[in-house]
């Protein structure tokens, strides 16, 4: 059994760690293909550092590029590496156009693909991150959901239940992880004079939000209203594109604004832990904040993890003020009263890239990767 192992971005490497780890604990042999559409030291390589993870063995130094270009690049450069590799499986996690190019050209060449993350749907096909979950899904041979939500999902595309494994999702292995290393090896509230539960986190990267000049206005005019109602501090880990459109649109920022570069993920795991609320935008991070105990305002109208809003963790308001303003009121005025907040936990036991590797390596050989390549 050889297991081809695909990442491409932050989040795939951070999501991906627990499953190369297991690889190794297993004596499985595998080996690491990094498209580099992450390619900057704190969006890319300070992963690989503090996860303690081996080097690719393939980097595709694809970089960045309009979404045809990036995929098709990938897929070019991926295809004789697996024809040389000859992998039983080929593994990619969650919905970038790494994930997609990942799963085709594996799927072309009748490997079967894995997919951690399936059956996610936002149901909003102006994200690029829906296409590629679908094309994804539908390649698989094993697809690996979170939920028995997304179970239900996949089984009415069609898709065969025998295909669809309810595991959990593995961000929940690297948080529990790293969850007491980070509170020992961070030194990020310190450094930036901060105080456990006395501060807003915030990220931003979706071109919905961020590549149209009135619509990054219009969420920094939220954050406006937000801090002039809690005078909070607002700490914010820019996303490389989010900065560059900042520069392009000429945009300056108020103080309050704690502007710093992305940080590793030790750091944001405190910067996490001890944020009173989280704005984001993004997908992990919903994720890890229900998973931490930290109620999140997501930035966007739609999203494809509704279980963290179910839970009472999570609310939805784009870029809407007064539902910001709303969902916090409700939220602070709870911690006010010294209460707590607490909900169940959706997203994994922390154990899901065991379970992940339990199935593969428990089924048949790939006699038709055999035959192809
Ligand atoms: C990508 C994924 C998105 C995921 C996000 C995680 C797609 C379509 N998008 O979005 O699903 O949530 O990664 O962060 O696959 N840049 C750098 N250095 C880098 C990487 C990017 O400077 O290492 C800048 C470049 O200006 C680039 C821009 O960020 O053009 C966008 O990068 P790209 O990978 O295309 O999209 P993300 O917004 O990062
Ligand atoms: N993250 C990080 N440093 C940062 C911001 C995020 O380590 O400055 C981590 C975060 O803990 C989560 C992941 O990056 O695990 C989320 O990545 P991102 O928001 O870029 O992508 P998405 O999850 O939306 O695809």
């Amino acid at each position: 059994m050889k297991i081809g192992i695909i990442v491409g971005t932050r989040p795939e490497i951070i999501k991906m760690a627990p499953v190369i780890r297991e690889c190794q604990n297993r004596g499985i042999a595998y080996f690491i293909i990094h498209s580099n559409q992450h390619y900057s030291e704190e969006m890319d390589s300070i992963f690989f550092k503090e996860l303690n993870l081996p080097l690719p063995d393939y980097n595709l130094g694809v970089g960045s590029g309009l979404h045809s270009n990036q995929t098709g690049n990938i897929l070019i450069k991926m295809e004789p590496i697996l024809l040389e590799e000859k992998p039983d499986v080929v593994l990619v996690q969650g919905d970038t156009n790494t994930v997609l190019a990942g799963a085709l050209a594996a799927s072309k060449l009748g490997i079967k693909v894995g997919h951690i993350e399936a059956g996610l749907r936002s149901y909003d096909r102006a994200m690029p991150e829906e296409t590629n979950r679908i094309l994804t899904d539908h390649m698989s041979e094993y697809l690996f959901a979170v939920g028995p939500n997304q179970h239900a999902i996949l089984a009415k595309e069609g898709i065969d239940s025998d295909k669809i494994f309810t595991v959990g999702n593995t961000v929940s292995d690297s948080l529990f992880q790293h969850l007491e290393i980070s509170a020992n090896t961070s030194s990020i509230l310190a450094d930036l004079s901060l105080e456990p539960g006395n501060f807003f986190l915030v990220t931003a990267h979706r071109a919905s939000n961020v590549d149209v000049s009135a619509n990054l206005m219009e969420l920094l005019a939220l954050f406006d209203k937000l801090h002039a109602k809690y005078s909070q501090t607002i700490v914010w880990p820019i996303h490389p594109r989010t900065q560059a459109k900042l520069k392009e649109f000429g945009i300056e920022l108020p103080s309050y604004l704690k502007l710093i570069p992305p940080v590793g993920y030790m750091d944001f795991i405190q910067l996490q832990k001890h944020a009173q609320l989280i704005l984001t935008d993004s997908g992990g991070i919903q994720e890890e904040a229900c998973l931490l105990g930290v109620p999140c305002i997501t930035l966007r109208e739609n999203t494809e993890r509704p279980e963290s809003i179910e839970v009472g963790a999570n609310v939805l308001v784009g870029r809407d003020a007064d539902k910001a303003l709303a969902a916090a009121d409700k939220w602070l005025s709870v911690l006010a009263n010294g209460e707590k907040l607490s909900w169940n936990n959706p997203f994994g036991d922390g154990h899901v890239a065991e379970l992940i590797l339990d199935i593969i390596t428990s089924s048949t050989p790939n006699t038709l990767a055999q035959e192809i390549i």
